[in-house]
């Protein structure tokens, strides 16, 4: 071939590449517009006129029979394997009133890393650090979870030293490479890893699990039609065979360990993935598996980071943190490889009320299994609206960030009722009951999403530009 024939199938080449990426994301942002219309909720608010009026500071047993001190859980947010750095995030936060707080991203396999500063549940090492993190979290009187994680395609091959695995072989944005699909004896191996690591945590002291099924990890790779295309019964059109494999860990676990087992799952990929009736299906599995509360959450990392989060995109932050050649591909493709998505307050709500509405159904017989709103629970009135609408829980995990001591200052804004004179004031009305005002309580978080850069640069502390920082001096607090 002369070299203006080779130059001509060049031009070919990049024209037709760069018309089918370009096509993907006209009908990607296509799609989104249609589904932002669709979940637009409609926050229903209440303010409580007392500490005892407050839902929000109710307690609540999980059907395992652990007792949550109130209904706020301080949401997964990775913060590396520093111990130092880890007490100091999880005390901080139990020491503002949490009922528990989650570790974060915690790997279960060496093969299932994405990050060179994850926690690695493989080996027995990071047990007294875990013990350390349960007893500090305990002496501040709230609960503690260790979310368990395996990236599937979203592994990094030059953290990990292997081929990264996923459902099918597809493939890997994040180690840009290509992923092999899964055999039996993978299947065997990282259910045996979920099942060790959940075990480990039971041991160091740890009141909960989160399984991680969403955010386009491993087991939501293989509850996504668009990720498992695999032709035996653990894969393809069929969310019964999509919900073999992550069903089969969370039995696994829930027949060994007496330690809640929380599952954080999609309601949506975010694209043309997990629809809401998989979504509904995995639910119902889910809770008749024995899950202890379900964390209903949405998006694919690897495709759309920022469906899970809305707001701003940081994008010039996140080009430093990534260096110069993953930096400038992010600052000229930026918009669409992580397209930026408006927050709104709970904007999970709309599809989350499908789930919950199918597990209240009493054809289903899961009334008894709690449903954890996450996604932009930022205010006091926002968190009483949702547990009024039969939420039983919620999880934050930027508002805490900003103000871990969040639920503090709700139980400080609230008269007990002994002493109560108090004012309701909703966003429709303003009733006088008696002579002190109650007011909303909402954290400043304004979604700059700073605090995410931290997740991509190991060699940076997580950073709240806005951050409110415990009083030294803090004698009032009673627990
Ligand atoms: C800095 C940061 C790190 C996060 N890391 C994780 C993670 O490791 N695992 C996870 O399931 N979600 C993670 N998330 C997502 C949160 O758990 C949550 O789903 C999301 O932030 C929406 O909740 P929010 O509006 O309360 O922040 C992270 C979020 C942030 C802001």
């Amino acid at each position: 071939m002369s070299w203006r024939e080779q130059r001509n199938s060049w031009t070919i080449l990049a024209v037709s590449s760069a018309t089918a990426v370009l096509g993907y994301y006209s009908y990607y942002y296509q799609w989104q517009a249609k589904q932002k219309k669709k979940e637009t909720p409609k926050l229903p608010r209440r303010l409580p006129t007392s500490r005892e009026d407050a839902k929000c500071l109710q307690p609540l047993t999980l059907p395992c029979g652990l007792t949550l001190k109130n209904r706020i859980v301080r949401a997964a947010a990775f913060g590396g394997s520093d111990i130092d750095s880890l007490l100091q995030t999880h005390v901080e936060v139990a020491e503002g009133g949490v009922a528990m707080t989650t570790v974060a991203y915690a790997s279960v396999s060496q093969d299932g890393m994405t990050f060179a500063n994850q926690i690695l549940l493989a080996q027995q090492n990071f047990l007294p650090d875990l013990q350390k993190l349960a007893d500090a979290v305990h002496a501040k009187g709230s609960m503690l979870s260790l979310q368990l994680a395996h990236a599937g395609s979203f592994a990094t091959a030059s953290v990990t030293g292997t081929q990264t695995i996923a459902p099918s072989g597809i493939f890997n944005i994040a180690g840009f490479d290509f992923a092999r699909a899964m055999t039996r004896d993978d299947m065997d191996r990282v259910a045996a890893d979920f099942l060790r690591a959940a075990c480990m945590a039971q041991e160091a002291g740890c009141d909960a699990v989160e399984l991680h099924c969403g955010h386009g990890y491993l087991l939501s790779q293989f509850l996504c039609p668009a990720t498992n295309t695999r032709t035996d019964e653990f894969g393809g059109a069929s969310i019964e065979n999509r919900l073999r494999f992550p069903l089969r860990v969370l039995r696994e676990i829930r027949k060994t360990v007496t330690i809640a087992v929380l599952v954080k799952m999609n309601l949506s990929d975010g694209f043309d993935g997990l629809s809401i009736d998989d979504a509904k299906a995995a639910a119902v599995a889910f809770g008749k598996a024995g899950a202890d509360a379900l964390v209903l959450s949405g998006g694919f990392t690897s495709r759309n980071g920022f469906y899970m989060l809305r707001g701003t995109v940081p994008y010039w932050s996140m080009a430093r943190a990534l260096g110069a050649t993953k930096g400038l591909a992010l600052l000229l493709l930026g918009r669409w490889l992580v397209p930026r998505i408006d927050f709104e307050e709970c904007f999970f709500l709309q599809q989350a009320r499908h789930v919950l509405g199918v597990l209240q159904d009493n054809n289903n017989n899961l009334r008894h299994v709690p449903v954890c709103l996450i996604g932009g629970v930022v205010s006091l009135s926002g968190i009483e609206g949702v547990l009024e609408e039969g939420f039983h829980l919620v999880q934050m995990a930027r508002a805490l960030i900003q103000n871990p001591r969040m639920v503090r200052d709700i139980e400080e804004s609230l008269p007990l009722l002994s002493s109560s004179s108090s004012t309701i004031k909703t966003s429709n009305q303003t009733k006088a009951t008696t002579s002190a005002a109650v007011n909303d309580v909402r954290s400043k978080c304004t979604h700059c999403n700073e605090c995410v850069v931290s997740t991509i640069d190991p060699t940076r502390v997580m950073h709240c530009p806005i951050k409110e920082t415990q009083p030294q001096d803090d004698n009032k607090l009673d627990w």
